[in-house]
Parts: C-alpha cells; structure tokens; sequence
C-alpha cells in the first residue's frame, strides 16, 4: 500500500538504476477478481553505479514466489516495493509470481476491467499495480507476453507488438502470446482482454512495406471507426512526408475503453483510448469532437517516435516526449486543412487553450517549470505547462531554426537517440546542433531557461517614430512572471513583427545596418531584459503588430489604444494579432465595466468593428466566430488582481446581451445565409460555418427572450429535434440553455430521449446543463439534483467530469456562490472520488488553484472547503499534494 505521506522526488536525486532488466515475459491468467501474474525477467548488474539490494516497485500486489536463478531467495517488504538482498553474483533471472485484484482497481492505473473486459494503463506507474518491477522510465525491456483467458467472455486479447502464437486451452480458455521486438520502459506496456470488433485496414507506406492498422471496439459501435481510422492514416502519411519518420510496426492497433482517466495512451503498437478519442458518427458528434479526434489520433500516433524509440530518462523530463508531441500534433492539425486562415484558427484556438488553462497554472500555487524539479505525484504533473507550454518551447526552437532547420534537428535526434531514454537537455542540444549558425545555437544556454524556469514572462513594447530619419525605434523590456522564483533571468524570446500604416498599408521591416528587403514580417530575438531595434525606411507613423502568431509564450503589453488596435483589427495581414485585436477591444471594455470605471453598456465604435467582422466578405465563418465570442469569464478573471466571479459574469452578460440587440439584423443575416446543406463533412470550412450559425443563434434567442418573443427559441427547439447533426442539435440546445428559455426543459428531455444509448452523448447532456449560464442558483440546483439521475456515476471519469468538472471549472458564476455552497458541493465530491480515484479527485480538486485571487467573501469560504478537504485523514498523497500547494 501507498502511503498518504509520500515523500517529495527531486530531480537533482537522479540516479541510474543498479540493475537493467532485459527481457521480461509476462503469463497472465486473466480472471476479475484474482488476475495470476508470472513474472521472469532477465536482470544484469549495472556495473557503472555500486552494487546494492534489488529493489522492485509494487503496489497492492500479493506476491506468491520468488525465484532468482530458478532458486528461492529471501526478500523483505518495504512500503511501495519488493527488497531482495542476496542475489546471484553477477546477471541472473529472476521469476516472480504474484496477483492482483482487476474488478476492485477504481483507479483505472494498472490492469482493471471495463464494461466486461481487461485493460491497462501504465503510465506513469501504473506497471507495479500489475507485478513487481524497476517501474522507471530508464529501464527498458524487451516484452514477451501470454494471455490466458475465458473464450467465451474475452475472445480478443491483445498485448503490445506481434501476435506470434495463439491457441485453445482446456476449461473454455484460449490463450495468445504477443512479442514486441522494440525495448521498452514498463510504462508503454499494455494489454486488453475483451468482446471487441475491429475496423481493419492495410497500408502500404512511401517505403513500400505493409502494415495492419486496426480499430478495436465494442460490438454495435463499429460505424463509428471511420474518422479514427481516416485520421490514423492521415498520421502516417504525415510522420512519414513531414519529418520522414515511418511506421515501425507490421501492426497498429488503437483500442477504446469507456472507463479511462485520460483522453488516450500511447503504448507501443496499443494505443488505448478513452471512447471519447474514437467514436463518431454526424448524429452523435460534433465538429469539435471530430477535430479532437484527429488530433488525439495523431498525438499518440506520433508518441511511436516521440516518446517510445527516444523516451524519458526520468519522469521530469516528461515534456521530452509531450511538448514534443503536442507540437507536433498541432503542426499536423495544422497541415491537414488546405487554407492559411484554417490553419490561424487552429492556432487561435490552441493559444486560447493555452492562455485559458496554463497561464492561470503558471501564475497560481501549482505554477512549475516545464521541466519540475520535484513532486510528490507525478501523476499531478500531467499538466498543461508541461503539455502546451512545452509544445510553445518546441515551437519556438522550430521559429528559431526555420522549418527545414527543425526537420534537421530532429534528424539529428534520433541518430544520436534511437532506443534511448534522455532529457529534455538533449533534445534542444540536438536541434540548436543541426543548425550551428542560427539563433537557437547562438542562444542556447539562455533559451534554456524556458524549461528551468516558471512563470509567464511580460514583455513590454513601447515605439517611437522620427519623422526626419523615418525611422522606428522599438523598445522591448521583458520580466519574469511573479512565479518564476528569485534570481531569474531573461528568457529568449522570439517576436515576430511587422508594421502597419495607418490605412492598413504593410510597411517595410528592415532594421538599420541591414541589406534592404521587401519583407514586411520578420523576426526579432530579445535575449536580454532590454532591447531596442531600429527600422528604416518607415514612411509614416507605425501601428506596431507583435507577436504575430504569438511567437512566445508571454503576456505583451504595446499600450496601443482604441484607434491603433482597430487599424489591427481592420488590416493586419497577420490573422493571429487580427483576431487578438479584436478581443483586446472587448476585454478593454469589459475590464473597465467591472472595475466600475465605465458602464456596461458598449460603444458604437465597437459595435460598428463587430458588425464589420461579421459582415466581412472577405474573413472566414471560423475566423468571425472567434472574434465575435467575448473573451471568456475566466480569461478576464486572470487579468485582475481581486476576483468577483459574479460581477464579471454580470458585465459579459450584459455585453453579450448588448451584441446580441444591437446587431440582431446581423446574426440573422448570418443565420439565414451560412446555413450548410448537404451531407455532413467535418472539415474546417463547414465547421466554421456551422459554428457561426450556432453562435448566431443563440444570440438571437438571447435576444429574442429578453424582448419576449418566442420566434427564435421556438426555431432553435424545432433544430433540437430534428437536426441531422450533433453540431446543430447541441447549439440549438445550447441556444436555448443560454437565453433561459422555457424551451430548454423540454429541449432536453428530446435530447435525452433521442440518445439513450449513447454514453458519450449523454455526457454532453450532463455537462451542457452543468455550464448552462447560472441564473438565481437553477444551474447549481440542477446540478445537485443529477448526481442523483439514473445515469450519473463518478465512477466513471467521462460522467464525473461532465457533471462536476463543467460546473466547477466551466461555470465560474454557478460555482462561486455568496454562500459557500459551491465550495462545500466541491470539497464533498472530491472526498468522494478521492476514496475512488485519486488521479481524478486531484484534477478535480485543481478548481481551487486560483483562491488566493478571490474577492470576499468567495475568498474565505473557499479556504474554508479546502480546509475541510486538507483535514480529512485518508487523503490520497495525490490530492494532499494538490489542497497543500493550494493552501501553502
Ligand atoms: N501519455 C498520454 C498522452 O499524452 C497521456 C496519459 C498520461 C494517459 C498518463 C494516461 C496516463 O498521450
Ligand atoms: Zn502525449
């Protein structure tokens, strides 16, 4: 058993191990309730660090035998492992027997059972919930494994690598042994044992060899495969053109579980997926769930290179392999859609991510570099700093080199790290290596920085035009963030720029001392607190565009003003900074409304910029969409020093309500014109059409309820019924939900009924009226009524957080409540799922983060529940680590 005082890791205690294990072959006698493991593994010494006792990981295992050379030997239990004193001198095997308890796992980490069948999750230490082992990322083996199991009940099983037997066996049993060639860390290990069907398909690679690629799921939802399977091609391809890195394996199997803790995992040549990741059909996903597929594919897809032939030394170089892979993925979200304003909207939407989730992370209790120098829980430090922001590190090297430049590093990667475990250390060695004379390379050491240090650095921008030189003078100053820790020092930032007339007329970006170009984008690198570039040749005043693309990962603040972010907004060939005008325009005014320096109410000039976006014929329907949505509640509470939930959510109401009236005649342009007809296609152009529409919609029905006029809710309720897709239905649904209307109650009982059978959708029922907009507590009463709905179990991550992770962290104005009551609903269903799952009780417990921010009397009474949650004697050492931070 794991105890609750689990000591804090460092990272400066790195050690390698004293012994390797080479090859390992697993039996298992696959059984709910009593799963028997064999366990015989190679073990040499590791002769560079001095001999020591074995000392094998393993938690809520019991162990039946042990062997060494085919002899018993003695050993002894300390807490979290198997200690075995006197070996055989020199390499030896060693064969453990033990089981464990699959049924009773409600941790979803190791082997347990779902919906009838066996799967697992290692990573990152879940391999010693299933036998005895050296459960770290720097030992890796070479796997041979048997499954034994009931025919009847479990006629697929499955393991990593190649199926090199399988057979019948007395008693109704059959048997398969699978061999995966490739040496790997225990954590990449899998298996499943279940009544599976799969979608097949045989690709035949640029180099010519063949693979079997499959998609394993239950019975009855095969017709949902297609777009996982598209999407896993789509990721070969891809791998193989943009960095010539092929498929390794004859197969490839991607498996979906209902019960997962996570969106997806990338174990070798098994992926297992949360169902989330896998299914879709047009009637029971929407474009976002499709375009979340893909990229999820495409992640663990691409873990195969990134992650599994080069993986972690140790599990603080986790970005290694997940910064890595995140770019990747979004590079080739980025590549599959054909045009360059699809390819801005990914980005704004990653950004938004980004700002929305790991900025707050970075400036809160949690706050951490990409690379941790300590946990207690590693599993708390599957987070988006390591994830997101270490994909924006891995970005900025590519911005640094240039895309061939990177394509090069990473070339270089793998030759020097093939079949390695390294660091993240090694991976910008590599890439600044291959590319000797650019800024990466000159910077190294300081570049650096971004993964040792926390915290979202400012930088601060401020021009000057002479009009007799024509020149522009541009001063960048950066600090770190407050978390970053004392004794900082500047961050290399790369700052793509470009100038703009006061007309919209792209001016020429060359700095003096420089050969003449045409270029009216270019690059510059601030590599020290304070800088100042020089352009020439400006023939009029400037408005500054910087950070275009949001080149780093850093708050800028330009001190333009209204006139200067609207010649922005109207012309700035960058899309990225087009669209961060437009939301700095809001955020503007709805900063001042809250600090009750301003009314509410909007100005025309805004209106009027609104109206333009929307009528625009020349921008995208994805583009206008994601400028004519406000910046968010929590987005705004993350630029203000004391919080009120409640004020906030008021004035974006209100504003929203304003956009909604004021350009009523608009929406309904937009409505009747942008509808799609004809058969559904989830690509960029059509989602974004449907997502104006969607957005469209509600607006109008927020404003036709506001004038009492049931026209609007009455269309949206007739598109909940018969829509002929789920992003219709669910923004008619969400239409309705959002404007209060009476409609909504009967417009979910029709969803309900219509999806019954569709746990994924009726996830989406829960959490739409989770994060419904709160009015007079209905949401919060709601939402304590449905953990009591037949349908609702916190047992099942997907269900818990649709229910509790959408109001507590998606409905910032149900959940701060002048009562506390929100707090207490909190502090009760983490105890509860903590006793159940604690990887899931810590995520949920993460809502708290940011109290220290809250105004009175939120404050106290979120002190108060975290108290409460910080008392209770059998926490997990997961949640302790997360309520601890919180309150230290
Ligand atoms: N490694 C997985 C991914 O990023 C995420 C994961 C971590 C899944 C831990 C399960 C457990 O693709
Ligand atoms: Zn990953």
């Amino acid at each position: 058993m794991r105890t609750d005082t689990a000591p804090l890791v460092r990272r400066e205690d790195y050690a390698p191990p004293p012994f390797w294990i080479r090859t390992v072959e697993l039996t298992f006698d696959l059984d709910p309730a009593k799963t028997m493991v064999i366990n015989r593994m190679t073990v040499e010494r590791n002769r560079a660090v001095p001999a020591g006792p074995l000392r094998l990981h393993g938690e809520e295992l019991n162990l039946t035998r042990v062997l060494a050379d085919g002899q018993s030997v003695s050993f002894r239990h300390e807490p979290g492992f198997l200690v075995i004193d006197n070996l055989p001198e020199g390499d030896f095997t060693l064969e453990i027997r033990n089981t464990c308890c699959p049924e009773k796992n409600t941790q979803l980490s190791g082997l347990y059972t779902s919906g009838g069948g066996f799967f697992t999750q290692c990573e990152a230490e879940g391999f010693r919930r299933i036998t005895y082992f050296l459960d770290r990322p720097d030992v890796m083996a070479v796997y041979t494994v048997t499954l034994r199991a009931s025919q009847a009940q479990y006629p697929v099983l499955l393991s990593n690598g190649n199926l090199v037997e399988q057979g019948e066996l007395e008693g109704g049993r059959h048997f398969a042994k699978w061999h995966d060639p490739f040496p790997k860390p225990s954590y990449l290990f899998a298996l499943v044992a279940a009544d599976l069907v799969a979608r097949e398909q045989h690709i035949r690679t640029r180099s010519g060899s063949e693979h079997l690629l499959q998609v394993w799921v239950r019975r009855g939802d095969l017709d949902k495969t297609e777009h996982a399977m598209n999407s896993l091609v789509a990721s070969v391809v891809w791998d193989e053109a943009r960095f010539k890195l092929p498929l390794d394996l004859e197969r490839f199997m991607i498996v979906a579980v209902g019960d997962f803790n996570m969106g997806a995992m990338e174990n070798k040549g098994l992926n297992i997926f949360n169902t989330k990741y896998v299914l879709a059909t047009p009637a029971t996903a929407t474009d976002t769930d499709y375009f979340g597929i893909e990229s999820v594919v495409g992640h663990e897809y691409f873990h195969n290179w990134t992650g599994n032939r080069v993986t972690c030394r140790d599990w603080f170089q986790l970005s290694l392999k997940e910064g890595l892979t995140v770019f990747r993925d979004q590079e080739f979200s980025m590549d599959m859609v054909e045009s360059a304003s699809a390819r801005a909207v990914k980005r704004i939407e990653d950004v938004r991510g980004l700002r929305q989730v790991q900025f707050p992370e970075d400036a809160g209790p949690m706050a951490h570099p990409v690379r941790p120098d300590s946990y207690v829980e590693i599993n708390n430090f599957y987070t988006a700093t390591v994830y997101e922001k270490g994909g924006e590190v891995v970005r900025m090297m590519q911005t640094l080199v240039g895309r061939d430049g990177f394509a090069r590093g990473m070339t270089l990667y793998f030759e020097r790290h093939d079949g390695q475990a390294v660091t993240c250390d090694d991976f910008a060695q590599a890439i600044a290596d291959a590319n000797a004379e650019s800024e990466l390379a000159r910077t190294l050491p300081g570049f650096k920085r971004w993964y040792a240090q926390a915290g979202t650095p400012r930088v601060t921008a401020r021009g000057r035009y002479d009009a007799p030189t024509r020149t522009y003078t541009l001063g960048l100053e950066q600090a770190p963030g407050p978390t970053a820790g004392p004794g900082a020092e500047p961050f290399v930032i790369p700052i793509t720029v470009g100038l703009i007339g006061r007309s919209g007329r792209a001016l020429p970006v060359e700095l003096e001392d420089e050969t003449p170009s045409s270029a009216t984008s270019r690059l510059l690198v601030l590599d020290e607190a304070k800088a100042f570039f020089t352009f020439v040749n400006v023939d009029e005043p400037p408005v500054p565009s910087l950070l275009r693309g949001f080149s780093a990962p850093v708050v800028l603040s330009d001190g333009l003003g209204d006139d200067e972010l609207l010649v922005l907004l109207n012309h700035d060939s960058d899309p990225f900074n087009r669209w961060e005008a437009g939301q700095r325009l809001a955020l503007a005014r709805i900063l001042a409304a809250v600090a009750g320096d301003a009314p509410d109410t909007l100005d025309s000039a805004f209106v009027d910029a609104m109206r333009r976006v929307l009528r625009s014929p020349e921008l995208d329907a994805a583009f206008k969409e994601l400028v004519l949505t406000l910046p968010s509640e929590i987005y705004v509470a993350e630029q203000l020093e004391r919080v009120d939930p409640q004020r906030i959510h008021a004035v974006r109401e209100s504003m929203k309500a304003q956009l909604a009236g004021a350009l009523r005649a608009d929406w309904e342009w937009a409505y009747d014109t942008l509808q799609v007809t004809g058969a559904y296609r989830p690509d960029p152009v059509d989602a974004g059409r449907r997502a104006l529409v969607n957005l469209a919609l509600s607006m109008l029905c927020i404003d036709a309820v506001a004038r009492g006029d049931e026209a609007w809710p009455g269309r949206a309720y007739q598109r909940v019924k018969d829509a002929s897709n789920m992003t219709d239905r669910q923004g008619a649904l969400g239409a309705l939900l959002g404007s209060h209307a009476a409609l909504a109650k009967p417009a979910l009982e029709r969803f309900h009924a219509l999806f019954a059978n569709e746990p994924l959708v009726i996830d989406k029922w829960f959490s739409m009226q989770a994060s419904a907009p709160e009015r007079d507590g209905e949401v919060f009463g709601a939402v304590k009524r449905l953990l009591h709905h037949p349908d609702f179990s916190l047992a099942n991550p997907n269900r818990a957080r649709s229910l509790i992770g959408a109001f507590c962290m998606g409905n910032p104005a149900g959940f701060h409540r002048a009562d506390g009551a929100g707090y207490a609903f909190w502090a009760d269903r983490v105890l509860e799922l903590d006793a159940m799952n604690r990887q899931l009780a810590a995520r949920m417990a993460r809502v708290m983060d940011r109290w220290k921010q809250l105004a009175e009397p939120y404050r106290g009474l979120a002190e108060a529940a975290l108290r409460r949650v910080a008392a209770h004697p059998t926490l997990s050492s997961d949640t302790r680590e997360i309520v601890g931070r919180a309150l230290g």
